[in-house]
């Protein structure tokens, strides 16, 4: 019998995408032999709302010395971070120089940095040693561990109280949030407030955007999940913004309880999430029929264009990419590269299909005619960048929020 990694509640598993590899686990072709892979399961609790991953692989095959994702690389993203240090600013009363601000997960400090320039004081968290140093390198206050309550612990003796705990991208990632929560309550002045924001369950569900789901998100949250899974810790929800970034996500606000006013956006997209489902398993055994319907409307468009001899080509090769990829089997027959700007990705082979990443000047001088776009949530940003390759008569294909030649 399989448990609710939040409340212990008896769950199984609703959809099975096969076998997987690590999804930001970009090799080269002498490691091909030992490539790691695992079932990847998902459930959805009854009890507590929490769609989540049935097993995650170790947190040290994932986060590691070279770990493949440095936020600071989109535009977009730098000035949503940007965006969200103010938000954050602005709901902290006491004056900065008093202000205490953490963040979990602040990979190469592109949200921290804010702080550090208006004289905040600041601690960064981010376990992958590569992406601290380079936040170390720009003076960010960062710490290269894990956060539990330990860690908690030692930041309460060496900084005291935070005005504010904040994350992108980053809860969603970690299995024991329970722990996590408590370390949260532990940290943060009777006024604090924790702030996050991941990838929403609205949005996935009613886009059919499975390739949200990896081995990196453990969890994607809703406001019913993340409301059950913090008031264990004494927390609750007090506001609630949708975001566009990452295909559609939610921030979270959240206070200890009683001591702010819930904001009316609470009341609201609970009242929402209730019509879309988001608190009932017929919604998620409903989303698996969509997504195998997307996965053979996606194989189909391909295969045909590789029959009347063209070539696809992918655009991004994301974290995300690798669960398109390997659910809907297509290897490099189906698509013949995929250009990338990470250095880190290039030379190298997309995890578990083995598609050779290529970097952007390769696409650039091939100008191909079908281009797969990967990193379909950051469509506005990369078709105003490659108007001209649109303009010569380029071909896009998505996925999101439905198969098609656009
Ligand atoms: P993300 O969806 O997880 O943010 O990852 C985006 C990936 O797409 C990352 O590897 C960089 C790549 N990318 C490009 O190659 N070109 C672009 O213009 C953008 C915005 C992203
Ligand atoms: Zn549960």
């Amino acid at each position: 019998m399989k448990t609710c990694r939040i409340c212990d509640h008896e769950i199984n598993p609703f959809m099975s995408f096969g076998q997987m590899p690590i999804a930001n686990g970009f090799l080269e072709k002498k490691d091909f032999e030992k490539e790691y892979f695992f079932e990847m399961k998902v459930s959805f609790c009854e009890n507590c709302y929490m769609f989540q991953l049935d097993e995650q692989p170790d947190a040290s095959m994932m986060f590691h010395d070279n770990y493949a994702f440095f936020s600071s690389l989109s535009k977009y993203m730098q000035e949503h971070f940007k965006s969200f240090a103010h938000f954050v600013m602005e709901l902290i009363p006491t004056p900065k120089q008093n202000a205490f601000i953490i963040e979990l997960g602040s990979n190469d400090g592109i949200m921290l940095e804010h702080f550090k320039n208006a004289n905040y004081r600041h601690l960064g968290i981010e376990p992958s040693s590569n992406v601290a140093k380079v936040a170390i390198e720009k003076g960010i206050n960062t710490v290269s561990k894990f956060f539990d309550l330990n860690l908690a612990n030692e930041i309460y003796n060496e900084h005291g109280l935070a005005d504010a705990i904040i994350c992108a991208n980053v809860m969603c990632h970690i299995p024991n949030l329970n722990d996590i929560a408590k370390g949260i309550a532990r940290l943060l002045k009777p006024n604090g407030l924790l702030i996050f924001e991941d990838p929403y369950l609205g949005d996935m569900v009613k886009k059919v955007s499975y390739d949200q789901i990896y081995d990196e998100h453990v969890y994607i949250f809703s406001a019913h999940s993340v409301a059950k899974a913090f008031s264990i810790a004494g927390l609750e929800l007090v506001d609630l913004i949708p975001q566009r970034t990452h295909g559609g996500s939610m921030r979270y606000v959240l206070a200890h309880k009683g001591s702010r006013k819930v904001s009316s956006n609470v009341i609201q997209i609970l009242e929402e999430e209730k019509c879309l489902g988001l608190n009932n398993i017929e919604t998620f055994k409903n989303f698996k029929l969509n997504c195998e319907a997307s996965r053979e409307n996606l194989r189909s468009l391909l295969k045909e264009i590789r029959t009347s001899g063209d070539v696809v080509v992918g655009y991004g090769a994301t974290s995300k990419s690798t669960t398109i990829l390997n659910y809907c089997n297509l290897n490099h027959e189906y698509i013949s590269y995929i250009s990338d700007t990470t250095p880190i990705k290039q030379n190298k082979y997309t995890p578990g299909m083995h598609i050779p990443v290529k970097s952007y000047d390769f696409f650039k001088s091939d100008m191909p005619k079908y281009v797969l776009l990967f990193a379909w949530n950051h469509a506005d940003e990369i078709f105003e960048k490659e108007s001209k390759f649109t303009e010569q008569g380029g071909k896009w294909i998505r996925f999101v929020p439905r198969v098609e030649i656009i």
